[in-house]
């Protein structure tokens, strides 16, 4: 099969799908020399930084890697114009946020950063050169990077000519297990038209992928996959949260739902646990393009039912915060309530879209004092989410704790958004103590041991499931 022999990959966009991605390349392809460029200088220098712990993104596994391979086949800088120069192969990893103005607003995905991108590579790339879109992108989005790439080069007949090849590569990974997302990926989906393109890329991932887990399809299919897969991932969250306020309604147990309906191995049993909503970069972004582009195509009742998965995700965040405030005696007004977990998932540092943002927000506006504990997001990252504007640590009625045990003094609840392994076993006969009475827990991920905490004396809320605290 004819391929071209890669030596040197360039990424544009250190954030948390390039710097894992291009990491595990580095690791299982030590003859490619692999360049992470981004335009932020701060995030540079982190991703260089000596010490691991200060990387910018917390993934499991990210640190040992970057240890191995950095300096060695992988670099981190934020001279992006030479990294494209030497580049045969480039990722587009640049973000792709909701549109908040202009056409499409709300829905469509905003193209820039990839318009920008896909411009340095035409000013800056010389000879033949690989472009990858790793970024989501709507569907069709390749045509217009092509687009791109042939029509805004300087005609400079002194110049060799330069010439592209555009593929789609989406990635899968989910964070928190991004490093084991990559090592061992379900499959690896390649879209294009150009042989030889696909074939070179193909030849770096048989480096650790077997080849039967690589997919070829056309671009089309390879960019409607990736918003389709979200999709599907997000609309079974929806359902599963749907059921769980169903069975809060009746004498039925979420846990035992999902376990039964999961041993279909038609449904499988992944993907079912209820929760405080789905956050995350992704499955919004990606189902309200699905949702714009059927209203292109005059497709509205598939535009209709998909706008649902994201309506009952927001009723369900919703309805939280106010079964919440109605549990407290109607009002949170002025009362210390703990919150434990900020980001959108375990282990990750990533707050994108979390559900804690929203629940977080509602509660504020009802007049509580928040006490924020979340073991790795920085008290900066959750002062920007919350819009705080002030310098200073404490500030308001928000509090940001460093410990489960500062957090809970002398609160009325423990609301837990976050499924942290560490608040699984929390010592709650030591922590009611120092509670008002009567002490409450939230168990928005279904973490806790009931019969323990109810044991100790408090009132407890777990979604899906109030058949253990009556
Ligand atoms: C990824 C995907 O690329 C996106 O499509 C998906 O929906 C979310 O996940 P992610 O890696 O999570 O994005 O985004 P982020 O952590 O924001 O990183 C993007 C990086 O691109 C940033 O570090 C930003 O500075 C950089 N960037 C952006 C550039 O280097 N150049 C630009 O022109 C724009
Ligand atoms: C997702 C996709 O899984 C991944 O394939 C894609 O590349 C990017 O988007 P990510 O957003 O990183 O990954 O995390 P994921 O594990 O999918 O979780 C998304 C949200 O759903 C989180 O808020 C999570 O807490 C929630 N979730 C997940 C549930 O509430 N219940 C579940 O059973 C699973």
């Amino acid at each position: 099969m004819a391929s071209l022999k890669i030596k040197n990959i360039c990424c544009i966009g250190a954030g948390y799908v390039g710097g894992p991605t291009m990491a595990v390349f580095a690791q299982h392809c030590p003859n490619v020399k692999v360049t992470v460029a981004d335009i932020n200088e701060s995030r540079i220098k982190l991703w260089n930084d000596s010490d691991t712990s200060n990387l910018p993104i917390y993934e499991p596994g990210l640190d040992k890697l970057i240890s191995n391979c950095r300096n060695k086949n992988l670099f981190f800088t934020n001279n992006i114009q030479e990294s494209i120069a030497n580049a045969d192969m480039i990722f587009l990893s640049v973000n792709t946020p909701t549109k908040s103005k202009g056409v499409g607003a709300g829905k469509a995905s905003d193209l820039r950063w990839v318009e920008a991108s896909a411009r340095q590579v035409a000013k800056f790339a010389q000879g033949h050169t690989i472009v990858i879109e790793k970024s989501t992108l709507p569907v069709r989005t390749a045509k217009t990077i092509q687009r791109i790439l042939t029509n805004s080069q300087e005609i400079n007949l002194k110049k060799p000519k330069k010439s592209f090849s555009v593929l789609s590569n989406p990635e899968f990974l989910s964070e928190g297990t991004a490093i084991k997302d990559l090592q061992e990926p379900d499959r690896v989906l390649i879209g294009g038209e150009d042989q030889i393109a696909i074939n070179s890329l193909v030849d770096l991932y048989t480096n650790w992928v077997p080849c039967e887990k690589i997919i070829c399809t056309n671009l089309w299919s390879s960019e409607l996959s990736k918003l389709t897969a979200n999709a599907f991932l997000a609309q079974r969250i929806s359902s599963i949260n749907a059921i769980s306020a169903l069975c809060e309604a009746t004498e039925a147990d979420i846990t035992q739902v999902s376990k039964a309906i999961g041993l279909d191995k038609r449904i499988g049993n992944e993907f079912l646990s209820p929760g405080p909503g789905f956050g995350g970069s992704c499955f919004q972004k990606d189902i309200l393009n699905l949702v714009y582009l059927c209203e292109y195509y005059n497709l509205d009742e598939v535009a209709r039912y998909w706008e649902e998965v994201i309506n009952i995700n927001n009723w369900q965040k919703d309805r939280i915060a106010k079964l919440i405030v109605n549990s407290l005696f109607d009002t949170v007004s002025g009362k210390k309530l703990a919150i434990l977990g900020f980001s959108f998932k375990a282990n990750t540092n990533d707050t994108r879209n979390s559900a804690s943002i929203d629940i977080c927000r509602d509660l504020l506006e009802e007049g509580a004092i928040l006490s924020i504990y979340d073991p790795k997001v920085d008290i900066h990252q959750i002062k920007k989410d919350l819009e705080i504007k002030s310098e200073t640590k404490d500030m308001g009625n928000c509090l940001f704790a460093n410990s489960i045990e500062s957090a809970t003094q002398d609160a009325h609840a423990v609301i837990i958004l976050t499924e942290w392994k560490q608040f699984k076993d929390i010592a709650w006969e030591e922590t009611i103590k120092k509670m008002k009475k009567p002490a409450w827990i939230f168990d928005t991920r279904s973490l806790i041991d009931v019969k323990k905490a109810k044991g100790v004396g408090f009132d407890i809320w777990q979604v899906g499931n109030q058949t253990k605290n009556n």
